[in-house]
């Protein structure tokens, strides 16, 4: 196929930019495109975007740059940006960088194959999309036994350190109705798992309630396991603590992201929990759900934290014992309540903090994890394990650890028990019975 009817896409970010990914491969696919190995290769260039973080950005820029030379070489290369910085820089980008041809927000990747298709270039495409929950992308999925499904798009929460909600717009539910369409769909062609995809899937307005969606896709025979990211912990309620533990094929795993131990510094994030109220949550969660893995989000130097809120937080951790966490430095993003406070810090204390985090929930995750070497688990096999030896595969327990385990038949998609060998902070080791 020669090189214009092919496209290479480069994400950044998370799930819901990864997810949006393979809708805009998808709708190129329907166009008759096909994915290109390198960039080199390709006639079309997406950069799907993250602006969490100004690392996110910075790396996102410097590689940017680095295709000006390839679009000199191939003056009929277009090169798109889309998600989260799209739509925050949005023209801004063409001044950045004038090689850039189409800047497409997180609402409008529908447009996608009309603009590669089309002769028109230079404009940012960053509207409102009210349409949003009722449009059914085509989806170009990776081959695994796992799918993404979108619930719900964008967020109202506005914690004042974010920038999601500036991004992805004002939060809506898709119909239950095109959820369970889209999963039947997917049960046909054989997905094993479904990961039901929102920022704060706790508040999913759709006719059924969260707890009431999780019911219907736990009735779709094929579909063997559930599950979903993001919760918000103001928002996670008996009832849905109640579906998870009745529910059969909803996994013993949650994220709940917590932030901060302290509850000064909750407030300033306007986070509408206390420490109190996110640990009774702990607590019920675990009391009907002995074993459940728990995993969470941590900020370090928030505006004003002192010395003190950040021992609360590694108190928090020890009191909690999560899974695993996710620990990044504050980083002040542009038109966010914090990133006018004051009491900013210096990256040398951010930074500290977070390496005494990062050691501390070390020792704990490796500690869960070796109190499972001995135990039986339910894994779904994924495929080959990326760095392993040939005859090596891996495969997620329901807790959503990964299991190393060798085989010399190739098992992916299967949901096996393995005798659990050995644990390290990132992986277990496993054998098949
Ligand atoms: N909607 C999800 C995920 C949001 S982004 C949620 O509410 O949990 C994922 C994580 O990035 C957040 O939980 C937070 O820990 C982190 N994050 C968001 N903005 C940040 C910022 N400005 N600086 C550092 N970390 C940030
Ligand atoms: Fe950001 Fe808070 Fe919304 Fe999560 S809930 S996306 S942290 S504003
Ligand atoms: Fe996701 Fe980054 Fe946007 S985390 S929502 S792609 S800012």
């Amino acid at each position: 196929m020669e090189k214009e009817r092919k496209y290479y896409i480069r994400t950044f970010g998370c799930q819901m930019n990864f997810h949006d990914s393979e809708k805009m491969a998808g709708m190129l696919s329907e166009g008759g495109m096909r994915e290109a190995s390198t960039e080199q290769d390709a006639g079309v260039v997406i950069f799907n975007t993250c602006s969490i973080r100004q690392k996110a950005e910075q790396k996102f820029l410097s590689e940017l740059g680095r295709l000006k030379k390839l679009k000199k070489r191939n003056p009929g290369l277009k090169i798109a940006v889309a998600g989260c910085i799209a739509q925050q820089m949005g023209a801004e980008l063409f001044k950045k960088a004038p090689h850039v041809d189409f800047v497409i927000g997180p609402q409008n990747i529908h447009l996608i194959r009309g603009l590669v298709e089309g002769e028109e270039a230079g404009a940012a495409h960053l509207e409102a999309n009210p349409d949003l929950a009722r449009s059914d992308l085509p989806v170009q999925r990776n081959g695994k036994p796992s799918a993404w499904v979108n619930v719900m798009y964008g967020c109202n929460n506005f914690c004042t350190y974010c920038i999601v909600p500036y991004t992805r717009g004002r939060e809506v539910s898709r119909p239950s109705e095109n959820i369970l369409r889209e999963i039947e769909g997917l049960a046909a062609r054989g997905i094993k798992e479904v990961n039901l995809l929102g920022q704060n899937v706790n508040s999913y307005h759709g006719d059924t309630g969260f707890s009431g969606l999780l019911g219907k896709v736990n009735g779709i025979p094929a579909i063997e396991r559930i599950r979903f990211v993001t919760s918000h912990p103001r928002d996670l309620s008996d009832g849905l603590i109640q579906a998870m533990k009745s529910l059969g094929k909803v996994c013993e795993h949650i994220h709940l992201p917590l932030q901060s131990g302290s509850n000064s510094v909750l407030g300033g994030m306007n986070r509408k929990y206390t420490y109190e109220s996110y640990l009774e949550k702990i607590e019920k969660l675990r009391a009907a759900m002995p074993g459940i893995a728990i995993t969470t989000d941590i900020i370090t130097g928030f505006p004003g934290e002192t010395e003190e809120d950040h021992g609360m937080t590694l108190r928090a951790l020890r009191e909690i014992e999560y899974d695993g966490i996710f620990a990044f430095m504050y980083s002040p993003r542009p038109g966010t309540r914090a990133a006018r406070m004051d009491g900013q810090l210096p990256d040398v204390v951010k930074s500290a903090r977070l390496s005494g985090i990062l050691s501390l929930q070390d020792e704990m995750t490796l500690k869960k994890n070796k109190a499972l070497e001995g135990s039986l688990q339910e894994i779904l096999v994924e495929g080959p394990s990326e760095k392993g030896a040939p005859g090596q595969y891996t495969g997620r327990t329901r807790g959503n650890k990964i299991v190393n385990f060798d085989s010399d038949k190739d098992l992916t998609g299967h949901i096996l028990k393995v005798n659990i060998k050995s644990a390290g902070i990132h992986s277990l080791k496993g054998e098949l019975i």
